[in-house]
């Protein structure tokens, strides 16, 4: 299945930066066993945000495993002047490729270099930032991340108002636009955006911070019936 038809069926899509690194490949099996297609890696550079976690090397150690599955790898791009970054992820082998609004003063270039280069294209946007920022760019894109916590740490709350601003969002966009969320969401938070829209739903501490990730993983995705 190709990369958006994942990204536009109903997926939870398992956040690597909550597992445990000594045995990564370990970790990203047993969600693949579980049933996880698309694995979410995310990618911070202590500018953007405060942390430094991981960048094209980790997508290329994962990248025949995952996809000898089915799967692909979904890269969370948390860095600023994120299109200067992009062929480096897609040569490791990057499915899709989101990046934030705020990361950058040309959200279409940066939209048209992941296109151009095969990957989906995601941009992201954090809880202050405004729905209005993706509206002149929602023709060129395959995915709207709206961030449900503040970016930079796994393990954080869900905020609270997203469901309403989830809502707004998927009212304005097209049907073959995927919705994901990501942050705080579990077996309680992932059905409240699902009801207003949301189809792909990133869960990192959730899933291993347990000590059955696959378990883990089957009780959200069971939580919003997803394939
Ligand atoms: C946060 C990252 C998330 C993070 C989510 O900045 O974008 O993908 O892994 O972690 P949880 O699911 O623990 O909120
Ligand atoms: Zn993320």
């Amino acid at each position: 299945m190709s990369a958006r038809a994942l990204l536009n069926g109903v997926r939870v899509a398992p956040s690597i930066l909550s597992a445990d690194f000594a045995r990564l490949g370990q970790q990203v099996g047993e969600v693949l066993v579980a049933g996880a297609r698309i694995i979410h890696v995310d990618v911070m550079d202590g500018h953007f945000v405060p942390p430094i976690t991981m960048g094209p090397i980790v997508v290329g150690a994962l990248a025949d495993q995952v996809h000898a599955a089915g799967g692909m790898l979904d890269v969370h791009l948390m860095i600023e002047r994120p299109e200067r970054h992009v062929s480096e992820f897609v040569k490791a082998g990057a499915d899709s490729i989101s990046f934030h609004s705020e990361a950058t003063p040309h959200i279409a270039y940066a939209a048209s270099l992941i296109a151009q280069s095969g990957a989906g294209v995601g941009v992201a946007i954090n809880p202050a930032t405004a729905i209005g920022v993706l509206e002149d760019v929602l023709g060129e894109i395959d995915m709207v991340l709206c961030m449900t916590v503040n970016p930079g740490w796994g393990g954080q709350q869900f905020i609270a108002r997203s469901p309403e601003k989830i809502g707004r969002l998927r009212r304005r966009m097209s049907a073959d636009i995927a919705l994901q969320v990501d942050g705080g969401i579990d077996p309680h938070t992932a059905p409240v955006c699902a009801d207003v829209g949301a189809n792909v739903f990133v869960a990192g501490s959730a899933i291993f911070s347990s000590g059955e990730p696959g378990d883990a993983y089957r009780a959200i995705a069971h939580s919003v019936n997803a394939e």
